[in-house]
């Protein structure tokens, strides 16, 4: 079976299987020091024989973040520049204690950081490459929303991308921190809508200065990124970036993310996960959670019928058929695992909420041939109940939202020592097994 087989990345890091943990925010710190209920989550995780383990977004500064409680990397006096870095060090030796390497997943929000997340006046504006804000609907209550809890983002100057303490800067040392902790890479947040998306695509990147104006300089912002993490770190630290899929939802033009993809490849990238969806249209965490109807199934081949982007995954497979590739979202089975990576569409199988219900999921289940049979290898999730009152709110994002809190509580239940639910359908709820 493909799914079990060790792959080397361009750096040299071996991973141990194909299953990698998709970062999923813990939102679990206050202080935002990965602290001991960090640890404590990812002892589970350290356990559960993936492949790879990706960390929830780390923001790389605490004055804008997605969560209140989200990771960042801080500014602190020297006193407590060693208390933090404890922590971090313990974090990393906690995910890797059997061997499974472990990559930061580095982020910033831009225009995507509700005004109560970050530590910034009330009036302050959020940032982004142009002042393009959020489109979460039409209504005139979508509107207020937008302009309540995001507002119109400021447009970031030049000195603020590039220049001394900017934020390619702070990307840079948000990976020195993960690479002095001993975690085994980063990993940039460039889908989902937050900044490094908003600079590459040309919907909400409008500039024409150097990070603008072209679909290579969208990419710019990145490209500099990358080499400024290898001048910090080493040519083993590995370096992969989560992207965006071009589908009918974006106006991004294919051939334009192709030769953003070209250019990142040169830049030293050592894998693309794909990905797909913003805070507009949380394609990312939909829910294809019970099995599909037989007619598609007689049709369609199950990795297909599962997977959200393994379409567009394709269409980068065939321009560069060397990079390593990872697809997240919707795989729930065994076969479809396996079949995505057989058919050559990808090389690893991201997995978020599957992991936060059930933390050992390769071990005890996917890459348990000997105990789990091919029909039995599925976890198909019984889908989140969605409130009356919250469906009574006339903004769709917030029924998204609230599908991503569901998961995000059990991974702080296991933060907190316990099991998370396990909410897998059962056989006979899905009535075709
Ligand atoms: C609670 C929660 C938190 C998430 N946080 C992140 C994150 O920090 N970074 C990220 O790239 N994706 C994040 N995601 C998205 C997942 O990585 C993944 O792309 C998505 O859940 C689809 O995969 P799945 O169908 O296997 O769940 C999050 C998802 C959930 C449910």
């Amino acid at each position: 079976m493909l799914l079990s087989e060790e792959i080397t990345l361009p750096c040299g890091l071996r991973l141990p299987n194909r299953l990698c943990k998709a970062a999923m925010a813990e939102s679990m710190s206050p202080s935002h020091i990965p602290d001991k209920r960090h640890a404590r989550a990812y002892e589970d995780w350290a356990d559960g024989g993936w492949g790879l383990i990706l960390t929830g977004n780390v923001q790389i500064g605490d004055t804008y973040l997605g969560t209140p409680e989200d990771v960042a990397i801080l500014k602190r006096p020297s006193a407590a520049a060693k208390e933090i870095k404890d922590c971090w060090n313990v974090w990393a030796s906690t995910c890797q204690r059997n061997g499974t390497p472990a990559i930061v997943q580095i982020n910033h929000p831009g225009r995507q950081s509700p005004f109560w997340c970050g530590r910034r006046s009330f009036f302050a504006k959020t940032i982004a490459p142009s002042p393009v804000e959020l489109n979460l609907g039409s209504s005139v209550v979508e509107r207020y929303a937008v302009s309540f809890v995001f507002g119109t983002p400021r447009e970031l100057t030049i000195e603020e991308i590039s220049g001394e303490g900017g934020i390619i800067d702070q990307y840079v040392e948000a990976a020195k921190v993960s690479f002095d902790a001993g975690f085994k890479g980063v990993q940039l947040h460039g889908a989902h809508g937050y900044l490094l998306t908003q600079f590459l695509s040309p919907r909400t990147n409008l500039r024409t200065d150097e990070f603008g104006g072209s679909s290579a300089k969208r990419a710019e912002i990145v490209l500099r990124i990358i080499h400024g993490i290898r001048k910090v770190t080493n040519r083993e630290f590995c370096i992969g970036i989560k992207m965006n899929s071009v589908d009918a939802s974006t106006s991004d033009s294919v051939s334009d993310v192709l030769e953003q993809i070209k250019l990142i490849v040169e830049a030293g990238i050592d894998f693309i996960e794909i990905s797909g969806g913003t805070y507009e249209n949380a394609l990312m965490t939909r829910v294809t959670d019970a099995l599909p109807d037989p007619d598609s199934a007689a049709t369609k081949k199950t990795a297909a019928r599962e997977s959200f982007f393994l379409e567009f995954a394709k269409t980068v497979r065939d321009t560069f058929p060397n990079l390593i590739l990872m697809v997240t979202g919707g795989f729930r089975s065994r076969v479809g695992m396996e079949e995505a990576i057989t058919s050559g569409a990808c090389d690893l199988i991201g997995i978020g909420r599957p992991s936060a219900v059930l933390p050992k999921l390769p071990k005890e289940i996917i890459l348990n041939t000997e105990e789990v049979s091919d029909e039995e290898a599925h976890v198909a999730l019984t889908p989140v109940q969605i409130p009356f009152l919250v469906w009574m709110i006339p903004i769709k994002q917030v029924g998204a939202g609230f599908q991503t809190e569901y998961y995000g509580q059990q991974i702080r239940r296991m933060g907190n020592g316990l099991r998370p639910r396990d909410t897998r359908l059962r056989a006979s709820e899905m009535g075709r097994l």
